[in-house]
């Protein structure tokens, strides 16, 4: 009864009856802690190295900047939601990269930084609530289904979202071989 009392008044409502932490974006830095020692595949390192990590770098370029003026927009691609729906991660989603962050709020502007690129959770899923080590092994056991704590398991449509034809520069897409192109495997 207490416990129910004091689950009303405060906002401990979701550590004290057990429900899972909402679900956010973190950003790729956070899960370079555990997920770049080369022993283990340094996932990290190889995300780096990758288009995916310059994607908001890319709408930038003259390029870029003639695909947005050819479509008749009137921003500059880094500030056009017709192009950012693809090159960030979490565009339109809850917590995802946005334009209108607060610029004098330094933490919510470092997190949307951290979100300026197609980052390991643009196909994982928000990392919030499953980036704990202890989660992470469970999941990693088929001890856990992912989709209760945002982690995503990946097929050809997680890619789709963005490779399609939608895309002003669209190459056509085949899941088998673009997939071999960022593999970043634990080691055998
Ligand atoms: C505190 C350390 C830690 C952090 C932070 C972390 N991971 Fe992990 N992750 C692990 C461990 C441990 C495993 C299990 C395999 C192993 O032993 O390396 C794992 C496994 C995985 C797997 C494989 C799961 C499977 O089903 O095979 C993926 C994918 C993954 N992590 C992605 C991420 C992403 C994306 C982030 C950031 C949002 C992240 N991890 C953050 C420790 C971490
Ligand atoms: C959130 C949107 C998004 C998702 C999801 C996404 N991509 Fe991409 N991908 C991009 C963008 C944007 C680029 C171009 C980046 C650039 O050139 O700046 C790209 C580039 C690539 C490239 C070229 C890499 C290189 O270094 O030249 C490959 C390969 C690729 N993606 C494969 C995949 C695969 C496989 C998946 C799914 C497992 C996937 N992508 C999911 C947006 C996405
Ligand atoms: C539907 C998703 C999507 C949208 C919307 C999108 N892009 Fe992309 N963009 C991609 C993908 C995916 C790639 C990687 C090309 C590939 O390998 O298929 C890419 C690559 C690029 C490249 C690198 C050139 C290349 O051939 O790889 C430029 C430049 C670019 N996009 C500019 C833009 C601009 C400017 C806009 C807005 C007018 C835009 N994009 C909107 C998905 C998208
Ligand atoms: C473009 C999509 C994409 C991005 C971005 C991405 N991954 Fe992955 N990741 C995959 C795919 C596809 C696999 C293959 C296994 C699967 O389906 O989960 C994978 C597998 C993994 C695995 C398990 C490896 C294994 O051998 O089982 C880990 C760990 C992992 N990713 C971590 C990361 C981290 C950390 C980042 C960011 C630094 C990241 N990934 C970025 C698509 C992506």
């Amino acid at each position: 009864m207490k416990r129910i009392f004091i689950c009303i008044l405060a906002f401990a409502c979701v550590g004290l009856m057990g429900q899972t932490k909402p679900i956010k974006y973190v950003g790729p830095k956070k899960c370079r802690v555990c997920h770049n020692k080369a022993e283990k595949g340094a996932q990290y390192k190889i995300w780096e190295s990758k288009a995916h990590a310059r994607s908001l770098k890319t709408l930038l370029s003259g390029e870029a900047k003639a695909i947005a003026t050819k479509q008749g927009l009137n921003t500059v691609p880094e500030e056009s939601p017709e192009c950012l729906r693809c090159h960030v991660t979490g565009w339109g989603a809850a917590g995802g990269y946005r334009l209108d962050v607060d610029p004098t709020n330094a933490r919510a502007v470092k997190t949307n930084q951290a979100l300026a690129s197609v980052g390991c959770e643009a196909c994982h899923g928000p990392g919030n609530a499953y980036k704990s080590k202890k989660t992470m092994i469970q999941l990693r056991a088929g001890e856990l289904t992912g989709a209760a704590i945002g982690f995503t398991k990946i097929d050809e449509a997680t890619c789709a979202a963005c490779h399609n034809s939608e895309s002003p520069t669209y190459k056509p897409f085949a899941f088998a071989v673009r997939v071999k192109e960022i593999a970043h495997p634990y080691p055998e």
